[in-house]
């Protein structure tokens, strides 16, 4: 096979990256470990001229922000256009050709995605230093791999089942973590104070149901394919025993649900927006993902402590 890229420049490049300070991320492929936490930043931080609960909570997303960004980096490195607008990758002609059966447009949108969130952490650090509170800087930490969602090495460009199987799982993942950002933003915007601070959680947010609403497109669009590697099976999500209101893939609005109490009409919205535990419910849904497998305690503690003191929040705190 001829190697069409190298790996381990894409590496060294990225620790290269890394080593500048200019992002605070970890590598990894999905289902492995990211990110660890400065335990110095986690100790009393400062809220500065805000208060205690928005700072918390702008604090608990710049970090949520953090990971995306660590996440999307990596894909956009040999799934994404290369630019200068997210730089640091190399980009594999295999891997974008097997995402773009999902759609002629994965590598604009997963480069945009990044980009996206790169200024989103960059943005709530900036905007909590100018309060005077304490930002988040998160270091990076080794991963381990489970099912890959980006390409390990020129092994796992081929056979072309198993290239397809990475970028279906990439294209099942990509909305698995922004429907986390959809649902956290409004989670949380309940219990802030501060209206500028409720301002930017509410314009944020919705660029999170914006990628979500994109990629769960894309992930209907991933062909049934089982990979002859590792047994990984893609049904096919429109024949049975899939099929009908639940799985039929071109079903990608909203549907009407019960909201705030059954005594009402049902509506469609988005869910869950139930504020109380909403930071740890995130903390706890990237952990059962697996994306941080392999971690340090200190950063379990570390993500924990920036959760509960979001979920802590109260308006007027
Ligand atoms: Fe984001
Ligand atoms: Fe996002």
């Amino acid at each position: 096979m001829k190697k069409e890229e190298n790996v381990f420049t894409w590496s060294s490049n990225r620790r290269a990256f890394l080593k500048n300070g200019t992002v605070a991320a970890g590598a990894a492929t999905v289902g492995a470990g990211l990110l660890a936490g400065a335990p110095s930043v986690f100790g009393e931080a400062g809220s500065g001229r805000l208060t205690p609960g928005d700072a918390a909570i702008l604090r608990f997303l710049a970090a949520a922000e953090i990971l995306e960004t660590d996440l999307w980096r990596q894909y956009n490195e040999l799934g994404g256009i290369q630019d200068s607008e997210v730089p640091g990758g190399s980009g594999s002609a295999t891997y974008i050709a097997a995402l773009k059966v999902l759609d002629g447009d994965m590598d604009q949108y997963i480069h945009d995605n990044t980009e996206d969130e790169m200024t989103h952490f960059t943005f709530i650090n900036a905007y909590l230093a100018s309060k005077g509170a304490d930002t988040v800087n998160l270091e990076p930490f080794r991963t381990l791999p489970q099912f890959p969602g980006i390409p390990r090495d020129d092994g796992d460009l081929t056979p072309p089942e198993h290239i397809q199987a990475i970028a279906n799982t990439a294209g099942f993942h990509f909305a698995f973590i922004e429907q986390g950002g959809t649902s956290l933003y409004p989670s949380l915007a309940q219990r802030v104070t501060h209206p500028e601070v409720l301002r930017i959680l509410l314009s944020i947010g919705p660029t999170e149901t914006q990628h979500f609403q994109t990629w769960q497109d894309k992930a209907g669009n991933a062909p049934a394919l089982t990979d002859p590697t590792n047994g990984l099976v893609f049904p096919n999500l429109n024949a049975p025993p899939f099929g009908g209101e639940d799985f039929q893939t071109n079903l990608i609005m909203p549907e009407p649900t019960i909201f705030l109490s059954r005594k009402f009409p049902v509506c469609s919205i988005i869910r869950p927006t139930q504020t109380e535990g909403a930071a740890m419910g995130a903390a706890r849904a990237l952990t059962a993902n697996g994306l941080f497998i392999g971690q340090s305690p200190a950063f379990f503690a570390a993500l924990r402590e920036l959760a509960e003191e979001a979920d802590e929040a109260k308006p007027g705190r």
